[in-house]
């Protein structure tokens, strides 16, 4: 026996499920036999006094979970920092702990009412006692790991738990004498197990599969050599063997039915100190402001899972409910993570949702010099397609050319800063990008947003898929109506099942009748709409009865060659070759368009231009100043087309693909509308319509 190291223990007495407060516990309340516990946890405690000095806190009646020590406090030499219980099912244990720590002696530290933290059973010293690991996620609170540093002096690293079923950390990681690690990797987030493979060398790391992770292998209590756990699998064991350790094992069934097994009924009260190492918590915090239409929105609720699910944790200081429908609410909200680079990480989501870093009126953006060109320095601010603005020499300069995945270069001129959007392959050695995520906000006008929340607000009724195409339909042939007389700009992008689903003509009557501006697409819709105009086909198929025709199948090749011929698809219609279809009517009416080629083009047209870059910027010269989008049918160019799409240009795209459609209204802007239907009977539907709207003016005029 070890007579240095001490542990706490609580008898079995008053044990029982009597609530569920973990997954681990549901369908068990009242099925765990009181004799059996006592029988297991003697055979524990016999076990661990041949290891240490095993102390007794007395049992309570009314609080069956106190068999549970680890969970008392987190003890560091002569400090303990005292459990808030997340659930008020357990807070009653914490005076009688509370007790039996100032008995014997100790410091005792007790955090603010509201911020659990769940002990020992979330609190992990490292065995040499280099810092203390510690996880957050479902009992313990992110922010008391602050407190934790702060009080024991020590080094903290902070540990997202995801699952459930591993809601503390002692259930999920076991860190061993010698550096060894024993832990379940799937139980952390991403960022989490990244923490631990930095800290933890390979070698030294023991992965535990999910079946032993379930019987509790990780939580268990560690004496140096001596691993005391509920039984686990032979491999586990030899494993542990293999660096040293010796294997303990002893049935704890009755306990894991209320969710604990060795470790959560110990608590080390002899814990290694290394007085070298101090105090040092990365969990770093920021203050930011969300204004808006908070609720209604679902801003707010957004804004929280993007915080957690980034690997932070919130506390929201203000909430101002907006009293009218109209007026506008205001919350603050701490948002605080494990270290400065995940707080970055969130706080770059937070942007485009309208938060602003507080105090707003002293920090200005933070740049950095290109140093090689079409290089961004790390850490660059990565635009979305809301509005942006950042914060120069104390004032708030507008982003140019708004759109995704881009950085913000910054240039400055006499009339002072420019920053406008750019692609990485763009920025040039001289101009500043934007890094962190301090000085820059989104401007989410709420005004435009309701009226277009109004205008589409349709969409988002209970109506039947058929009923929500006839209503898009309507929708869109409005819009596209009063863009037209109003003299704006709508941008077609299609792909070529336009054609073959017989939306050729559709498409050909709304260029010819002013309704479209600019036309975007691939090399396939020319040469499958020309194939058409030609040969009555289309890839072979004639379009009038829908069958194969004989030798159909080189028909696509021939229309290039024709066209190759006469140089270009507009020299074609000059020279009377090409006399119908859709790009004959855009060159007849002067509608620009653009055709980007991809690896499996036959041909190509002459017109497709093969150099992506290029044709990328001939994509974003057509689409400036666009006020709608249509997408017709094409995953790549609606895809590529978003992109490079600031907010507040109304996309509306059509697939019978619904993937394609999620996708696009993915990006979260509330001016996208997606319909998953046939987009050539989504054009004739439209055709109609905007005939609909003209017919009594004809009749007017007749
Ligand atoms: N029923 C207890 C709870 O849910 C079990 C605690 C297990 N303790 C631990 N350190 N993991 O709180």
């Amino acid at each position: 026996m070890n007579s240095d190291i001490r542990i706490l223990m609580c008898s079995p007495k008053h044990y029982d499920v009597d609530y569920v407060i973990n997954p681990w516990m549901e369908g068990n309340i009242h099925k765990s036999s009181r004799d059996r516990a006592v029988e297991q946890w003697q055979n524990l405690y016999s076990i661990l006094k041949e290891q240490a000095i095993v102390d007794l806190v007395d049992p309570q009646p009314g609080w069956p979970d106190m068999v549970f020590t680890a969970n008392a406090g987190l003890v560091l030499g002569n400090s303990v920092v005292l459990s808030r219980f997340f659930h008020p099912e357990r807070q009653g244990e914490e005076p009688h702990f509370k007790e039996w720590f100032e008995r014997q002696g100790y410091n005792v530290y007790e955090l603010p009412k509201d911020l659990p933290f769940e002990g020992a059973g979330d609190a992990l010293l490292d065995r040499e006692g280099r810092w203390l690991w510690a996880g957050y996620g479902f009992r313990s609170e992110l922010d008391s790991h602050s407190y934790l540093a702060k009080w024991l002096d020590i080094e903290v690293v902070s540990l997202q738990l995801v699952d459930e079923r591993f809601y503390h950390l002692d259930t999920c990681f076991c860190p061993l004498s010698n550096g060894y690690l024993l832990y379940y990797p799937p139980a952390f987030d991403f960022y989490s197990n990244r923490i631990i493979e930095m800290r933890v060398p390979e070698h030294k790391r023991i992965v535990v599969g999910e079946a032993d992770a379930i019987n509790f292998a990780c939580n268990a209590v560690n004496v140096e050599r001596a691993i005391v756990m509920n039984k686990v699998s032979n491999d586990l064991k030899d494993r542990l063997a293999q660096v040293g350790f010796e294997v303990i094992q002893t049935q704890l069934s009755e306990f894991i039915k209320a969710g604990g097994a060795a470790k959560c009924l110990t608590l080390r009260t002899t814990e290694p100190m290394d007085v070298a190492i101090h105090a040092n918590s990365p969990v770093e915090s920021r203050t930011v402001r969300l204004e808006g239409h908070l609720l209604d929105s679902g801003a707010i609720n957004r804004a929280l899972d993007l915080i957690v699910e980034g690997g932070g944790s919130f506390q929201v200081l203000k909430f101002q409910l907006g009293e009218q429908r109209q007026s506008t609410s205001t919350a603050e909200i701490k948002v605080s993570a494990p270290s400065h680079g995940i707080l970055e990480e969130i706080l770059a989501q937070l942007i485009p949702l309208g938060a602003v870093d507080l105090p707003e009126a002293e920090r200005n953006a933070e740049l950095l010099p290109v140093e090689q060109a079409g290089v961004a320095p790390d850490d660059f601010y990565v635009s979305t397609i809301y509005p942006t603005e950042v914060r120069i020499d104390g004032r708030w300069v507008k982003v140019q050319n708004q759109r995704m995945d881009g950085a913000i270069a910054v240039t400055r001129s006499p009339s002072g800063p420019v920053a406008r959007c750019k692609l990485l392959r763009d920025l040039q050695v001289g101009e500043e990008v934007v890094v962190d995520v301090v000085g820059i906000r989104t401007i989410r006008k709420m005004a435009q947003r309701d009226r277009d929340k109004h205008e589409f607000s349709f969409m988002s009724g209970n109506v039947s898929s058929e009923r929500r195409v006839e209503l898009v339909v309507e929708q869109v042939a409005w819009e596209l109506r009063q863009i037209r007389d109003r003299g704006g700009k709508v941008v077609v992008t299609a792909g070529p099942v336009v054609i073959h689903t017989g939306g050729g003509d559709h498409l050909a009557q709304l260029i010819r009748e002013g309704y479209v501006q600019a036309l975007l697409g691939g090399n396939a819709i020319a040469v499958h709409d020309i194939e058409q105009a030609l040969m009555g086909t289309s890839l072979g198929v004639d379009m009038k009865r829908g069958v194969a025709v004989r030798g159909g199948h080189r028909h696509h090749l021939k229309t290039i060659n024709t066209i190759r011929r006469c140089g270009n698809i507009t020299k074609a219609v000059e020279q009377g070759v090409l006399t119908r279809g859709v790009f004959y009517e855009c060159v007849k009416n002067k509608v620009p368009f653009a055709l980007a080629a991809s690896i499996r083009d036959d041909g190509p047209l002459p017109d497709t231009e093969t150099d992506i870059i290029k044709a990328q910027e001939q994509y974003a010269e057509l689409l400036e100043g666009a006020d709608t989008i249509l997408m017709l049918s094409t995953m790549l160019h609606a895809i590529g087309v978003g992109n490079m799409t600031p907010a507040g240009v109304k996309m509306v795209c059509v697939d019978i693909n619904p993937a394609v459609v999620t996708k696009l209204s993915d990006r979260g802007s509330v001016e996208s509308v997606g319909v998953v239907t046939d987009v050539g009977l989504f054009l004739s539907l439209l055709v109609k319509q905007l005939e609909a709207f003209t017919a009594p003016y004809r009749a007017v005029k007749t």
